[in-house]
């Protein structure tokens, strides 16, 4: 089964990618998603421990307002899951930047209804401090799972009851997730929606947000996506927390040819097949060379190269 991180997403744009360096990827309705963006779920941060939020929050507000304001970064990627999206809307009101000079994404928890899905968008917008604006909007918003969790399970580890927190809640709810997600479209909160899975929907999604790295791409998803002009963004885009794909040998050997991180050399491989990137880090240098990444290009056989870490990292993909 193809698995998507669904998503609407409103549009305002052209500013956003004309003043930048950072290029963007264009989706429907008009839409500029800027490539590169941070990201600032609690994984990303090295001393946070599962399920300590306030540890999150503190990190993201001062990741992503160095991000917006020091690094020069557009796009800031948060979601119901990470809880760091009042940080986020405060970092980016603390930035300067104007509404519309920022890309911001967040991510409902999967299929949840019609009622549920609706509530959960204009929680984010509230949560976010759009209310503020005179039109408030989300630029990108994900179903983040193609699967619901207990809400009771939400956030807690362990217990009977949550042993199995996940479950299938059904084709029509899954109809009604999407439903929602086009009329927040309709309503002006969101400028573009999708889905592959089921036709009889108007909309289908403009950007599919996957797991993405040297050692984890599914290049059958990405044709896909490619032949329905979906675009595709890389989470974890450097391995995740231990970053392993970074001291991989193939991986060094370009960055020295290069003379650029082992870093950029990853994310420059996934920019260089249209994938865009969230990146996870709160040092304000790795933030900098993560967006330096568009000074150097990689030959052919070098991105081969790379993607065939895969096959030999042993690992088994579905
Ligand atoms: N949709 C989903 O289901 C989903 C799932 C997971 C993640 N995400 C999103 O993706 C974002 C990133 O995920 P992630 O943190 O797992 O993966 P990642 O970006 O692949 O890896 C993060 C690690 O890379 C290191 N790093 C970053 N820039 C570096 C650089 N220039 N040089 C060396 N190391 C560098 C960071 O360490 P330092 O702290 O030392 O920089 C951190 O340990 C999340 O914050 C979240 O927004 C989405």
């Amino acid at each position: 089964m193809l698995r998507l991180c669904w998503l609407m997403l409103p549009a305002i744009a052209a500013k956003l990618c004309s003043n930048s360096s950072i290029p963007c990827v264009q989706l429907p309705h008009g839409v500029q998603m800027p490539m590169v963006a941070l990201g600032s779920w609690r994984g990303s941060y090295k001393d946070c421990a599962d399920n300590n939020y306030s540890c999150a929050q503190e990190h993201a507000r001062q990741a992503v307002q160095s991000w917006l304001q020091s690094v020069g970064g557009t796009h800031v990627d948060t979601a119901n899951d990470y809880r760091t999206q009042v940080q986020v809307g405060e970092a980016l009101k603390a930035s300067g930047l104007a509404r519309e000079e920022a890309f911001v994404t967040t991510k409902c928890p999967g299929a949840i209804g019609f009622n549920a899905t609706l509530q959960c968008i204009e929680d984010n917008i509230q949560m976010l401090g759009f209310y503020s604006e005179e039109k408030p909007y989300i630029d990108l918003v994900l179903v983040h799972f193609p699967f619901a969790i207990k809400p009771e399970c939400n956030g807690v580890t362990g217990g009977s009851e949550c042993e199995a927190p996940y479950y299938d809640p059904g084709s029509e709810v899954h109809r009604e997730t999407w439903a929602a997600m086009e009329f927040a479209l309709r309503m002006g909160r969101v400028r573009a929606v999708g889905l592959m899975e089921i036709s009889d929907f108007a909309e289908k999604p403009a950007v599919n947000q996957v797991e993405w790295h040297p050692y984890h791409h599914d290049d059958q998803l990405k044709a896909f996506c490619d032949a329905h002009g979906i675009a595709v963004e890389a989470w974890s885009p450097l391995s995740g927390q231990n970053a392993s794909a970074l001291s991989d040998p193939t991986v060094k050997e370009v960055a020295a040819k290069y003379n650029v991180s082992t870093a950029q050399v990853v994310l420059r491989w996934s920019l260089q097949q249209n994938v865009s990137v969230v990146v996870g880090t709160e040092k304000v240098d790795h933030m900098k060379t993560d967006l330096e990444l568009f000074s150097f290009q990689l030959t052919a056989s070098e991105m081969q190269s790379i993607s065939k870490l895969r096959s030999l990292s042993g690992q088994i993909f579905v």
